[in-house]
């Protein structure tokens, strides 16, 4: 399965917490165009189900607990992200389910593209469809 665990860079400060940071082509394997962040869901919120074609993505928790469900057209994987020095990387071909096991956890997504709607597979079938081969990435 395309992605990769990446535990973030942290700096701790005694009985003051900690900061974490990540740098393009440093840390992760691009430069970044974009940073959103889902905000204000309440718990056992779900959101996501899509893949993207050709967009990389960062995926990290600053605060709260979210559960990531990925399937990437043969196996279903669980990740929980429940640490704000934790960072999943997700390469494109894998669709993605999120779970807000914590209300008002924030999800942030770092990535190597602008938006781009037709970048979005949205229907699981024709997810399926592209990792068999069968639709090419644009
Ligand atoms: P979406 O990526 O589907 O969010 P989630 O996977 O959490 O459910 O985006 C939700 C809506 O926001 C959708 O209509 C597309 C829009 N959107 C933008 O306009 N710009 C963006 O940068 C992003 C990520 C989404």
């Amino acid at each position: 399965m395309q992605y990769e665990l990446i535990k973030l860079k942290t700096i701790k400060t005694p009985d003051l917490g900690s900061l974490s940071f990540f740098e393009g082509m440093v840390d992760i394997p691009f430069e970044m165009k974009r940073i959103y962040y889902i905000h204000h869901v309440p718990e056992n919120g779900e959101r996501g189900g899509h893949a993207h074609r050709t967009m990389k993505q960062l995926l990290f928790c600053p605060y709260g607990k979210i559960m990531l469900k990925l399937h990437d057209g043969r196996r279903q994987q669980n990740l929980l992200l429940d640490d704000a020095s934790k960072g999943i990387l997700l390469m494109p071909g894998l669709w993605r389910d999120m779970v807000w096991l914590m209300a008002d956890s924030v999800l942030c997504v770092a990535t190597d593209q602008y938006y781009d709607k037709e970048d979005y597979i949205r229907d699981f079938n024709e997810f399926l469809n592209f990792v068999e081969g069968g639709e090419e990435g644009r």
